[in-house]
């Protein structure tokens, strides 16, 4: 499973573990990129003080390639992308837009910039920008979401643009990866199986509910504001509908919704906080770590293709 991205990025196996607000920290990512994938720190809203802190953990954790996720809407987004740059963080996806006005001296300082898009129209203009390659997530994964699955946006994606494709959502397995390169990704990008691994220090109960989920347990809330976001259903979750459903405004409802995902990741309350999870929590039934996640995932991939024959 060699493709264009284990070279532009110099890793071992193309498998990137998802940037996830409050749940991506060093160690996590820390401990992908030591087992061969692309480990991932999530900014989110946070300043570039605790991200330099985060950083300079990472560094101390492993010598091997790493990522910054940024949310291009956080408040501090000029602060982290000059960090960023002063790092030499060596890859930088980016979510809820187009990157482009930083792209020029991003990539004259040799970062690579990989945004997440939920459409073809996007990966052109990405494209046209001058990324290194696209993330396109489906509406299955956890977290902000798209309105298209990952079934049909990847083999779209793939048709429509020369750089390389990343799949996400919904992929835990060494199956999903399969089925990914065979619609034409070259990499995956996993974020809910990551959550039930031992070097993902978040709270327990999140985890336990994640791995209690089973295949409909996740719902979407959230479109009335057009930020659709993909969680376990729960208490918050049946409040946010409610509110929803009667018609209030996004105002209300973002009040709502405001720093519940650290109540759930951080405080463990997560009943009236945020679970974001993908559709695919139903097949994570196990907590390992990344090496044991990652090595299970390449093994069970070989053994997929192995299997399936000729179509002729
Ligand atoms: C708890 C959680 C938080 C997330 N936060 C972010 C984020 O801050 N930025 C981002 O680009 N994507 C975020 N995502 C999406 C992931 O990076 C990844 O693309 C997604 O989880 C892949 O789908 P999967 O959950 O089916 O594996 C988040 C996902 C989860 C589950």
């Amino acid at each position: 499973m060699k493709s264009r991205i284990c070279e532009i990025l110099d890793i071992k196996y193309p498998i990137i573990q998802g940037g996830m607000a409050w749940v991506s920290t060093a160690e996590l990512a820390g401990a992908v990129s030591n087992a061969g994938g692309l480990g991932i720190i999530a900014a989110g809203n946070a300043p570039s003080s605790v991200i330099k802190e985060e950083i300079d953990k990472i560094k101390n954790l492993t010598d091997k390639p790493y990522g910054i996720n940024v949310m291009l809407l956080s408040p501090f987004v000029d602060e982290i992308m000059e960090l960023v740059a002063a790092e030499r963080v060596p890859v930088i996806t980016t979510g809820a837009g187009n990157p482009g006005k930083y792209l020029k001296h991003l990539k004259e300082i040799g970062t690579k910039v990989i945004p997440v898009v939920p459409s073809v129209a996007l990966a052109k203009r990405v494209e046209k920008a001058g990324v290194d390659a696209v993330i396109v997530e489906g509406t299955e994964a956890g977290g902000h979401i798209g309105e298209l699955t990952t079934m049909v946006l990847v083999p779209q994606v793939v048709d429509a643009v020369e750089i390389p494709v990343i799949a996400a959502g919904g992929i835990a397995d060494g199956r999903g990866m399969v089925a990914a390169f065979a619609l034409g990704a070259e990499g995956v990008q996993i974020g809910t199986r990551f959550i039930c691994s031992k070097e993902c220090k978040i709270h327990e109960d999140y985890k336990k509910i994640v791995l209690k989920a089973k295949d409909r347990d996740t719902i979407v809330t959230g479109r009335s504001t057009g930020h659709p976001v993909r969680v376990v259903k729960n208490k918050l979750s049946k409040d946010f509908q409610k509110l929803e459903k009667s018609g209030a405004d996004v105002q209300e409802l973002e009040k709502l919704g405001a720093g519940k995902l650290k109540l759930s990741v951080v405080d463990g309350d997560v009943e009236n906080g945020s679970v974001m999870a993908g559709q695919i929590a139903g097949l994570v039934k196990d907590i390992k770590n990344c090496k044991e996640i990652i090595e299970d995932m390449i093994k069970e991939a070989s053994n997929t293709y192995k299997s399936m024959g000729n179509f002729d």
